[in-house]
């Protein structure tokens, strides 16, 4: 029996930070024993913000390094480049001919990043959901991890191909998203109402798995808490919840054992014991990216065996959609 199939992607900007460590890769790598899973780095969407050329291959190079250190093994998972496998691209041509432009237009990333690149607002920022939609359905995917802000790409893409198989018959899978059981949603250090992001114009808010160990410790002991000094998990205390919330992750503790820990600790002593489990649990990974991203010959292995695979299996459904379609086979 196949099992079924996970597809996930990450930009090629190469800033890891502990939302995307303790909300999505922890997860992902638990899952290879029970489903089939792509890891992209999607460098081709990264296209559509200007990069400079040698910081861009720099840059998706140590996202699959990360993958890597953080426990993706790419003998279990296929960990590859977007811009490796064609299909990509030629599947989004295809699928732009059967998304409207109002239902892009409805997009709030659209929206969101021409406001903050009001000088190129570009073609590509506009389609970029239909190449996301070409990413998931071109692996016939089941499940899609992702987070809250890329639930709108995925209703369009479940759009889309359902539109496609009313159209041409059983071409495509239509994906759902795929929620961990054990799903860990971390927040801004100084605005715990908002989801931790590196985009954030805060740096204090964000902590990049790259940072220096002062650094990190630092922008801990600065987290936002609250004024009355109780140490507990409750909507009503979101920065001391998100700091339960991460310790709980990162010792692997239930938030019971978390809370009954620090019951007598006072604010500045529990910011600074966060910022050093965090440390600790970080080390191996950061060790080990170290250690892969100077170890050239085999990340050139990995990329090139990943690319095969996927490959592999993007293209028979690609001449699906082309026979479907009418193109010349
Ligand atoms: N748009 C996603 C993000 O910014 C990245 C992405 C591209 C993606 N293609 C995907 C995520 C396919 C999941 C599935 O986070």
């Amino acid at each position: 029996m196949q099992k079924p199939i996970i597809f996930s992607g990450m930009q090629a900007t190469g800033i890891f930070h502990l939302g995307n460590w303790l909300g999505a890769t922890r997860n992902w790598a638990r899952l290879s024993s029970d489903y089939d899973c792509l890891y992209c780095v999607v460098d081709l969407h990264t296209l559509t913000v200007r990069q400079d050329p040698k910081a861009l291959r720099q840059s998706a190079r140590n996202v699959l390094a990360w993958y890597i250190a953080l426990g993706l093994d790419p003998t279990a998972n296929i960990l590859y480049y977007q811009s490796h496998v064609p299909a990509h691209a030629e599947l989004a041509w295809i699928l732009n001919c059967y998304t409207y432009v109002g239902e892009l237009n409805r997009m709030t990333q659209f929206k969101e990043k021409s406001a903050k690149n009001e000088e190129n607002i570009n073609a590509g920022l506009f389609t970029y959901p239909v190449l996301q939609a070409a990413d998931i359905l071109l692996y016939r995917t089941h499940l899609v991890p992702v987070g809250d802000d890329q639930r709108q790409h995925l209703e369009l893409t479940r759009d889309v191909a359902q539109r496609f198989n009313q159209a041409y018959g059983d071409i495509f899978v239509v994906p759902e998203a795929y929620i961990p059981p054990m799903g860990a949603r971390i927040m801004a250090l100084q605005n715990p109402e908002r989801k931790m992001s590196k985009s954030d114009d805060n740096q204090a808010n964000c902590v990049f798995l790259s940072d220096e160990p002062d650094v990190i410790i630092k922008k801990f002991k600065r987290a936002v808490t609250d004024s009355d000094n109780q140490i507990r998990n409750s909507p009503d205390k979101p920065g001391i919840s998100n700091l339960l919330t991460i310790y709980s992750c990162v010792t692997n503790r239930t938030m019971e054992e978390t809370c009954a820990e620090f019951k007598h600790t006072g604010y500045g002593d529990f910011k600074v014991k966060v910022g050093e489990a965090v440390l600790e649990a970080l080390r191996p990974h950061r060790n080990e990216f170290e250690r892969l991203i100077k170890d050239t010959a085999y990340l050139d292995g990995v990329i090139a065996d990943g690319a095969r695979k996927a490959q592999a299996l993007a293209v028979p459904t690609l001449i699906k959609v082309k026979e479907a379609v009418g193109l010349p086979i």
